[in-house]
Formats: C-alpha cells, sequence, structure tokens
C-alpha cells in the first residue's frame, strides 16, 4: 500500500505518570494526504523507573525549585517539539530503524543526555504506532512481522518491597508465573485468584494489604523465607500446584541494597525486624539465594548482584546458572555494549528489557536479537512509574521474548498491559502459542 509514509508531524506535551510525576507524551502524525484526511495520529507515553541502574539513558528532568518537586519535563518535551521533530518530519515512517537512527544521531551522545531518553523513546514509539496504524495492522504484527504468535507468560509482581514500597521488605519484587497454565487467558485468571488469595491470607495475619508502585500488596514482612512461604500458600489455596503450575520469581534489585564502603549487601528491613545488622557479601548472597532454591519453586532471579560486579555474576552463573534463569536489570540496561561483555563473560542467562533504558525502539529490539541469537533470555518490562501507555504488551508478543514483566494484577497503570495482552490473545486464538520458558531447567518438582 505504502513505500513512503512521510512523518508530517510530531508533538510532545507533559502528562503524569502512575506516581504523580511528569512524563512525556508525544503525538505523531504520518501520512501522504491532508491531516485529518490521509494522515494517522498515534501517541505514546514514555514509563519512569526508581531503581534506576546507574548506566541507563539520561532521562531529562528539569530539577526545578519547588516545581513539580524538580521532577518536569518541559526540556525534553522542548527537545521533542524543536530538534526531534526537525530532524524527523518528512521521513520515513515506515523505516524504524532509519527513524531511530536519526533521533540517535540528532541527540549525538553516548547516553542520550543530549535531548533525553524520554524524548526520543516517546518518538520512537509513536512512529512505530502510527505507522501501524496507517498500514492498519496490529502493532505486535507490524514489530514482529505476519509469523507473531508467541504470547508471553507474566512474571507477575504480587509482593512489592525495595524502593516501590515504604515497608520492610528489602528484595524489591516477589512475582508469580503461571508458566505452566495452558494458555495466556487461563495464566492471567490463575495470577488473579492467587492475588486475590493472598489479600486475604495478609488479612488474616494482621498485614497491610496496601499496594507498592506496582501494584503488589506491601506487608511489614522481613524475611524471604516467611514472604515465599505465604505466596506458596496464596498459590495452594488457589487450588495450584507450586512447581508444577505456578513458579515464582525475585527481583532482588540489589544494587540499590548494595554499600560500596563495606562491600556488602544491607537489609535495612530485616535488620529492624530482627534487631541486628543483616549483611551479606557477594558469595553469601549466592548462598542465600541457593538455599531459597532449594526450599521455594523459584525459576529466575533478578539483579541478584550489584551492576559493577561483574566477577560476581560470573560466580552466580556458574553455581546457580544451569537451574534458574538470572536476569540483568541494571546489570545490562537493554544496552548492547553491556550485553555483549555480559555474553562473553557468561554473566546472567537473560535480559530484562526495558525501552526506556536506551531510548528507542530499535535499540531495545537489538537487545532482545542479541540474547535471543546468544542463547539468553529476554524479558520485556514495564518501569515501576508506568502509564495506560500499553506498548510493551505488544513488543513482548512481536519479539516472541516468552516473558513479560508488568506488575500485579491491580492499577490500571499494569492491568492496561495485561488488557492488551488479552485483546493479542484473543486475536490470535488458535494460532497463539504459551510455552512454559523454563522446561529445560528442570523446574517440574515438588513442593
Ligand atoms: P524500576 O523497577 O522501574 O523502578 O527500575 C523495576 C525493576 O527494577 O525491574
Ligand atoms: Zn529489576
Amino acid at each position: 500500500m505504502f513505500r513512503y509514509l512521510p512523518v508530517r508531524k510530531v508533538h510532545a506535551r507533559q502528562v503524569l505518570d502512575s506516581r504523580g510525576n511528569p512524563t512525556v507524551e508525544v503525538e505523531v502524525t504520518v501520512g501522504e494526504g491532508v491531516i485529518g484526511i490521509n494522515g494517522y495520529t498515534a501517541r505514546a507515553i514514555v514509563p519512569s523507573g526508581a531503581s534506576t541502574g546507574r548506566f541507563e539513558a539520561v532521562e531529562l528532568r528539569d530539577g526545578k525549585k519547588g516545581y513539580y518537586t524538580g521532577l518536569s519535563v518541559e526540556k525534553a518535551v522542548q527537545n521533542v517539539n524543536t530538534r526531534l521533530a526537525d530532524a524527523v518530519t518528512g521521513e520515513n515512517a515506515l523505516d524504524q530503524n532509519r527513524i531511530d537512527q536519526i533521533l540517535i544521531d540528532t541527540d549525538g551522545t553516548d547516553n542520550k543526555s543530549s535531548v533525553g531518553a524520554n524524548a526520543t523513546l516517546g518518538v520512537s514509539m509513536a512512529v512505530a504506532r502510527a505507522a501501524a496504524m496507517a498500514l492498519r495492522v496490529p502493532l505486535h504484527q507490524y514489530l514482529g512481522g505476519c509469523h507473531t504468535k508467541i504470547m508471553p507468560v507474566p512474571m507477575m509482581n504480587i509482593l512489592n518491597g525495595g524502593k516501590h514500597a515504604d515497608n520492610t521488605v528489602d528484595l524489591q519484587e516477589f512475582m508469580i508465573m503461571p508458566a505452566g497454565a495452558e494458555n495466556f487467558e487461563e495464566g492471567i485468571r490463575m495470577c488473579v485468584e492467587i492475588y486475590q488469595l493472598l489479600r486475604i491470607l495478609l488479612k488474616e495475619r494482621g498485614l497491610s494489604t496496601a499496594v507498592g508502585d506496582e501494584g503488589g500488596f506491601a506487608p511489614d514482612l522481613a524475611d524471604s523465607r516467611d514472604i515465599l512461604a505465604v505466596i506458596v500458600q496464596a498459590v495452594e489455596k488457589a487450588g495450584y500446584r507450586p512447581g508444577k503450575e505456578i513458579w515464582i520469581a525475585i527481583d532482588a534489585a540489589a544494587s540499590e541494597l548494595y554499600d560500596e564502603k563495606l562491600d556488602c549487601y544491607y537489609f535495612p528491613g530485616e535488620s529492624q525486624m530482627k534487631g541486628k545488622e543483616i549483611l551479606r557479601n557477594a558469595e553469601e548472597m549466592i548462598d542465600y539465594y541457593e538455599s531459597l532454591l532449594e526450599e521455594f519453586p523459584i525459576v529466575s532471579i533478578e539483579d541478584g548482584l550489584q551492576e559493577d560486579d561483574w566477577d560476581g555474576w560470573q560466580k552466580m552463573t556458574e553455581r546457580l546458572g544451569g537451574r534458574v534463569q538470572l536476569v540483568g536489570d541494571d546489570l545490562f540496561v537493554t544496552n548492547i555494549k553491556r550485553l555483549k561483555c555480559g555474553i562473553q563473560l557468561k554473566a546472567a542467562n537473560a535480559i530484562l528489557v526495558k525501552v526506556n533504558q536506551i531510548g528507542t525502539l530499535s535499540e531495545a529490539m537489538d537487545a532482545v536479537e542479541m540474547a535471543q541469537r546468544a542463547g539468553y533470555r529476554a524479558v520485556i518490562s514495564h518501569r515501576s512509574g508506568e502509564t495506560e501507555d500499553d506498548f510493551i504488551a505488544d513488543l513482548a508478543v512481536a519479539t516472541g521474548a516468552g516473558q513479560i514483566k508488568t506488575g500485579a494484577p491491580c492499577r490500571s497503570d499494569r492491568n492496561a498491559k495485561y488488557n492488551q495482552l488479552l485483546r493479542i490473545a484473543e486475536r490470535l486464538e488458535k494460532m497463539a502459542v504459551y510455552e512454559n520458558p523454563f522446561e529445560k531447567q528442570g523446574t517440574d518438582r515438588d513442593f
């Protein structure tokens, strides 16, 4: 139908994310005819992290005192409306790689610190969406091609801690994965049932059922064993078998626990609850995970060690990599340079992919491709600061990543993604593929 679909107009504005912080929304119009007649307009909103990796691309914030607590993004908005709009207007929206290269070149820095990764990403996603719209194909099919059919297994973060809540849980995320479900829809149902039972179990123990940034409960529990035990209890109460239908994933977000001076990981919640300082060095962290793996149906550990400890990551992968997925989030920051380094060192065996860590869609897709070629897995992920934008749902299907991490089945910023995936599953119908990514890991155990 089209070979040349020009970008006609690019417009950004400041909107709000799920934490009430300003973020960038970009609207892109493409089309050959007159705008409004043959034009197609799509929009995208940029997410934002709290436990951000040190090596992430730069999220440009204004830092104006007494104004949106310094977090406004007016400069980034301005950069879209001037420098980026000038650069991509007239360019072919069907050539996403080229569009993204123009965004990268216009910024001109290594870490998008000139225009901001929040500026480039908004344009990148909105262009892709407008192109798909003009071609009248669903976004996942546009991004992934006609063979796209792999639905992701959700990693549902049902218990929040770390920087995402004010409770005593030190590890940031405890997630359930319905890898044994028949299909995506059934997986969602199982997770929702478990989530609702977890609420009841926490309530019965007199614990808080208020939720953290990603919609998971945030009770004052401190010991990981206690947390994992109550999750397993909720799974069983819902009528599912841990280690057969439902598995557990953890995001330790260890960079946040790391104390550089002590070269140790400090557990503030556990220390407070136990009335003594709980510190673990890298070796002890690995021992700790190993013991948890023995006791609980854990299939995935993300950021088990901090972002600079390549040595520790190598050791952890050597010791645990054969039986558990080790995901690099802050370690790789969706950056192929860091991923390449990890692959060479045999550090981790999976990458977390967050589009705003790198700032363009093409670069995020490059990271997935590099991972898959090296036999690493990829997990498409939200940020703790999210919006109604459901782009990553389509991206997860398009890349065939097989896993998506997008919070609890609670709060519309999280459910926007699950709901879009339910629509995609309905569209794919019997063509949809839903597989246990951990089959070869020997995860099918009795607990
Ligand atoms: P963030 O958390 O978006 O705050 O970085 C998510 C994660 O660490 O995976
Ligand atoms: Zn993480």
